[in-house]
């Protein structure tokens, strides 16, 4: 049987750069751009693993801030070098404000079949603090494009801890989505990252984040409200509708392999975890790839971590094959005893009671 992988494809740029993102996402010229797409089509073609492909992510950065024959071009690629499964889940994140009808329309036609757009509030006022190049209408817009282009499977993102968002802010702006029939919604909690003009503000006093405790209230009640529109958490900030589910993630956190092209991508293939370089000139020459075998231990711990966030659990058989009984340790049993995980034919869950604190319930289950 062939072996089966999932492709990431990196597209690192941006029309503007929101205050709190450090993701590789630069803006850029032209030229950088015609050279990118070069590199990325020659780092598909020199890639020499057989399989079959089971999903496709386009992320970013902004896939749709590009022409949108650039993309396809490369999704061309993808399906002209590599088998193909028949029910490929292939994804495209766009913003709101790029992802014109014209562009969804091409990337339906050249096959990508479930689009993530980056909502993150429907508020004009913080779209606009956040650094946001889109409108709340745009937001709407975009996914009436999406569907009348063709797409079924729409997923939104939305940011929880937002300076002043109440809970009747996410749960009005989340219900205008679950009334254009959208199929998946992601919820993250705003991280503020050190390399970020959102961190020098907090740092500063410029402005006033919800504390900690707040935004796990928020994340609760957030959860409560998805649920109730039958929107299931299936990790800790991914809920989707039935069949809906990102096959893509759902990969990852089963640590099933992937290959990953472009600025800052990561694979994991052959038991290696293989990063490329976040700095355009390396990534152009080839320079500074990272390459790290994932060891039992370090195999044991991911399973452990990747398996609690979502409602998979992990294989007490897998990890015990690998080297790890963890039904003997102390911090299991305890956890087991006061019902903050479960065991059930042979996998272990988490308690979504406790989703919120699952670091440090996981941090003492490690090995
Ligand atoms: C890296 S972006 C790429 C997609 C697209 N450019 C966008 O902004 O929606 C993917 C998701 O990560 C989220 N994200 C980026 N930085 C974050 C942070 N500091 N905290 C929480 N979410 C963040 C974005 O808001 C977005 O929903
Ligand atoms: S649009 Fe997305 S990738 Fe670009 S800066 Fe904003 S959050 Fe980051």
């Amino acid at each position: 049987m062939k072996t089966k992988f999932s492709i990431y494809v990196h597209i690192p740029f941006c029309e503007s750069k929101c205050i709190y993102c450090d993701f590789a996402s630069f803006v850029c010229a032209k030229e950088i751009k015609e050279k990118y797409f070069k590199a990325l089509k020659n780092e598909i073609n020199d890639f020499s693993k057989e399989g079959v492909v089971s999903s496709i992510y386009f992320g970013g950065g902004t896939p749709s801030c590009v022409n949108a024959k650039k993309i396809t071009d490369i999704l061309k690629l993808i399906k002209k070098k590599f088998v193909i499964s028949e029910n490929c889940e292939i994804t495209i994140e766009c913003n709101p404000n790029s992802a014109s009808f014209f562009k969804l329309s091409a990337y339906r036609r050249a096959g990508f079949n479930r689009v993530s757009f980056g909502v993150q509030s429907l508020k004009n006022e913080a779209l606009k603090f956040l650094g946001r190049a889109h409108t709340a209408s745009q937001a709407i817009r975009a996914v009436l494009n999406a569907q009348k282009a063709g797409f079924k499977n729409i997923s939104v993102d939305f940011l929880i801890g937002l300076q002043n968002q109440k809970i009747e802010d996410l749960t009005d702006e989340a219900l205008t989505m679950i009334n254009l029939n959208v199929s998946h919604i992601s919820a993250y909690m705003l991280q503020v990252e050190e390399r970020t003009p959102l961190y020098k503000m907090v740092k500063l006093n410029q402005i006033k984040l919800p504390k900690e405790d707040d935004v796990i209230g928020l994340y609760n009640d957030f959860s409560k409200f998805l649920k109730k529109h039958k929107f299931e958490r299936y990790e800790i900030s991914n809920f989707a509708k039935k069949n809906f589910y990102s096959k893509h993630n759902i990969n990852y956190w089963k640590m099933g392999e992937y290959a990953g092209f472009g600025l800052s991508a990561h694979s994991f293939l052959d038991g290696y975890r293989i990063s490329n370089s976040d700095n355009f000139a390396d990534y152009f020459n080839g320079k500074n790839r990272e390459k790290e075998f994932i060891d039992n231990k370090k195999r044991i711990e991911e399973i452990i971590m990747l398996g609690l966030r979502c409602k998979f659990g992990f294989s007490l058989l897998e990890i015990k094959n690998l080297g790890f009984d963890i039904t003997k340790t102390p911090s299991y049993k305890n956890f087991l005893n006061n019902k903050i995980i479960k065991e059930k034919r042979g996998r272990v869950y988490l308690n979504q009671k406790y989703i919120c604190v699952s670091n440090s319930i996981i941090c003492e289950l490690l090995p």
